[in-house]
C-alpha cells in the first residue's frame, strides 16, 4: 500500500538527469511519493529508475507538461501536495541550432503547468492549500556571463540571459514569479550552477569527455578552454531542492552552487588524469586526445554562484568537493557500460555529427 505519511510530489522530467537523481533520493530517503510525468525526449531514460519498478510509491506517466488535459487528469487522480518542475530542454548547443523546442517546453510548457496548478490549487481545501508548493528548477545562466573579477551571481543579480536556452529559462522564471505575485500561487525558484554526476546525458561537457576518452576519440574544447563554470554534484543539488521545497518561505528564490570554479581545460585535464589512473593504457595519456575546436556562438565566459542565502536560511552545504565528486562520477560511468550503450543510440550519433561538424578541424 502507498504510505500515507509522506507527501505526494508531482515531478516533471523525472527521467532526465537531475530529475532521476532527485526521484531516486526521494524514494530512498522516503521524502515523498513520486508521480513522474516525463515526455521521454532524447535525453530522458526510464531505465534510470528501473530500481523503482516494484515501488508502490512511484508512478511513471509518459507525457508532456504542455499537455493540459493530461496534467489536469494527474492533479485529479493523484492530488499532489507539491510540484517540482524539472522538465526542460537544457543544452545550450542544441538551443543555438534549434531554439523552437526550448520555447515550446521551457516557456509554453511551464506556462501550461502553472495554469493547471493554479486551477488545482484554487480548488483544494485551505489546509492543503497552505502546505502546497510549486518549485521551479532553473539555472544560473539566466544571470548572464561574468568577467574574471566580477563577484558571483546573487539572487538579486539582474537577469541578462544570452543564449536561446537561458532566455527561455529566464522567461519561465518570470512567469513563475508572475503567478506568485498576481495569483498568490505558492511558488519557489532555484537557480543552480552546472550539475554533474550519474545519469547525465553525454552531450554535456563532463560525460562527453569521459565517453570520448573511453572510446579514444578527440576531446573537443571550445575556443581557448578558459571559460569558467561552477560545478555542483547532482546529489548536493537534489538535497538543496528538497530543503527549499520543505523549508523555504513562499515566493523565494535560492541559488544553489558547488563553489567550485574551474576552467574547462582544468576539468578536462582532471578527468584525463583520473582515467590515466583508473583505466591506464601503456605509454598513453588521455590528455593527448585534447583537441581545440571552434568556439560556441555567444559562449558565456564565466558563471559563479554566491549561495550564502541557502546556507544561512536552510542550513544547506554542498557535501561533495570537485575532486571527490568527479572521481565518483567517472567511476559510475566506468561501472555502467550498458547505460552508456543505451543512450548512445542513433539520435545521439546524429547530434555528435551535427554539432561537431561545424567546428574547424572537425573532430569526428
Ligand atoms: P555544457 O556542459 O554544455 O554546459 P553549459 O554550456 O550549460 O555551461 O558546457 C560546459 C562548458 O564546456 C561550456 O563552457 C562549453 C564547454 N564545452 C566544450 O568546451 N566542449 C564541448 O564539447 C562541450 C559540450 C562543452
Amino acid at each position: 500500500m502507498p504510505s500515507l505519511s509522506s507527501p505526494t510530489y508531482l515531478i516533471t522530467g523525472g527521467c532526465g538527469f537531475i530529475g532521476s537523481n532527485f526521484t531516486l533520493m526521494a524514494r530512498q530517503q522516503n521524502w515523498s511519493r513520486i508521480i513522474n510525468l516525463d515526455a521521454i525526449t532524447y535525453a530522458a531514460n526510464p531505465a534510470n529508475l528501473s530500481a523503482l519498478a516494484n515501488d508502490e510509491d512511484y508512478v511513471f506517466v509518459k507525457g508532456s507538461i504542455g499537455d493540459r488535459h493530461l496534467v489536469e487528469q494527474l492533479f485529479e487522480k493523484y492530488k499532489p501536495d507539491g510540484i517540482i518542475n524539472f522538465a526542460a530542454e537544457s543544452h545550450v548547443d542544441r538551443s543555438i541550432l534549434h531554439p523552437d523546442s526550448f520555447i515550446n517546453t521551457n516557456i509554453l510548457g511551464t506556462h501550461n503547468l502553472l495554469e493547471e496548478t493554479l486551477n488545482y490549487w484554487n480548488n483544494i481545501d485551505s489546509s492543503k492549500q497552505k502546505e502546497f508548493r510549486f518549485l521551479h528548477v532553473s539555472t544560473d545562466e539566466v544571470y548572464g556571463s561574468l568577467d574574471a573579477n566580477d563577484p558571483p551571481f546573487e539572487e538579486t543579480t539582474p537577469y541578462d540571459p544570452r543564449s536561446p536556452y537561458s532566455a527561455s529559462k529566464a522567461a519561465s522564471d518570470h512567469l513563475v514569479n508572475a503567478y506568485h505575485h498576481t495569483y498568490g500561487l505558492p511558488s519557489l525558484i532555484t537557480n543552480c550552477s552546472n550539475n554533474y554526476g550519474p545519469y547525465q546525458f553525454p552531450e554535456k561537457l563532463i560525460p562527453l569527455i569521459i565517453l570520448n576518452c573511453l572510446n579514444l576519440k578527440p576531446l573537443p574544447i571550445y575556443g581557448d578552454g578558459q571559460n569558467i563554470r561552477d560545478w555542483l554534484y547532482v546529489e548536493d543539488h537534489c538535497q538543496g531542492i528538497y530543503n527549499v521545497m520543505t523549508n523555504a518561505n513562499i515566493g523565494e528564490t535560492y541559488n544553489i552552487g558547488g563553489q567550485t570554479e574551474r576552467t574547462n581545460i582544468e576539468v578536462v585535464h582532471t578527468i584525463c588524469n583520473i582515467l590515466d589512473e583508473l583505466k591506464p593504457k601503456p605509454d598513453f595519456s588521455y590528455s593527448s586526445l585534447i583537441t581545440f575546436v571552434k568556439d560556441r556562438l555567444g559562449h558565456d565566459r564565466r558563471y559563479a554562484i554566491n549561495c550564502n542565502k541557502i546556507k544561512k536560511d536552510l542550513n544547506w552545504q554542498a557535501q561533495e568537493s570537485f575532486p571527490t565528486g568527479i572521481r565518483k562520477t567517472i567511476q559510475w560511468y566506468l561501472e555502467h557500460p550498458t547505460w552508456i550503450e543505451q543512450v548512445c543510440s542513433g539520435e545521439y550519433q546524429n547530434w555528435i555529427q551535427t554539432n561537431y561538424k561545424k567546428s574547424e578541424g572537425s573532430i569526428n
